[in-house]
């Protein structure tokens, strides 16, 4: 289903809200809550919904774990692009989350290591309980975390190469193309597809296009957001720009 707000602002309160219940819900039954976070653009206005929540109305994070689903590779976490960097100034530093309780793919990995820490990190989504809530944003290629066109609907963590468009689009926060790293490490469509929900945001006119061909187009591994089209869970959240071209 797709859900269209009027703007991005009023659909960040809304998804904020998701996440705030989920949380409360986990704590009432003494459980930890297990979240599943992008970074981008999209989701700026979620977490700072999210951190207000905590200030002015006593949300607590204390019972939170959290999964990234992705990281440039290589990357220093102290780097001012690192997602590392990202989630602390948008979302971590604000909260009380137990900072144990944080994970997020490591740029820093010697490449004969990256394949057990890619196993790991699934390991360690399955011991958590699994992802309650997986937030997804989309890329102009069609790519959800870092799945590029290509992606197979069962891949799991792994290290992948970025898409051209993708390196582009990444350009202004590096300072030229050159400087974007040429891998990440993501989470896998099979890895996302294992989330008791899934909500997918796109803001903008920028994001039409994609959005047209992710929601009703072909499925299809040229554009791996089309998966989500098979995920019973999903839900694709996006303001009136975004949902310009859906018929
Ligand atoms: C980020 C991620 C990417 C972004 C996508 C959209 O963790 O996995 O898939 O969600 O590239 O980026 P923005 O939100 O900057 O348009």
């Amino acid at each position: 289903p797709v859900a269209v707000y009027r703007d991005k602002e009023t659909a960040a309160v809304k998804v904020a809200a998701r996440i705030a219940a989920i949380i409360k819900r986990k704590q009432q039954a003494g459980e930890q809550a297990v979240l599943g976070l992008a970074t981008g653009a999209t989701p700026v206005g979620v977490y700072e919904e999210l951190v207000r929540l905590h200030r002015e109305e006593g949300l607590s994070f204390r019972n939170v774990v959290t999964f990234n689903l992705d990281e440039y590779y290589p990357m220093q976490p102290t780097s001012a692009q690192s997602y590392v960097t990202f989630m602390h100034e948008n979302l971590f530093d604000h909260i009380d989350i137990a900072p144990e309780n944080v994970h997020i793919p490591d740029g820093t990995l010697a490449p004969e290591d990256v394949a057990a820490f890619c196993l790991n990190y699934e390991r360690q989504i399955e011991e958590a309980g699994g992802l309650d809530l997986q937030l997804l944003g989309i890329g102009r290629t069609g790519h959800v975390g870092f799945n590029e066109p290509g992606s197979a609907p069962n891949s799991g963590t792994r290290l992948v190469t970025l898409d051209d468009l993708t390196r582009r689009d990444a350009s202004r926060d590096f300072g030229g193309k050159e400087y974007v790293p040429r891998k990440a490490i993501t989470m896998g469509i099979g890895t996302i597809f294992q989330a008791r929900e899934i909500l997918l945001l796109a803001w903008s006119g920028k994001k039409a296009p994609i959005i047209k061909k992710a929601v009703e187009g072909e499925v299809s591994s040229e554009v791996p957001a089309t998966y989500l089209q098979l995920a019973e869970n999903v839900e694709f959240i996006v303001d009136a720009e975004a949902a310009a071209e859906l018929t």
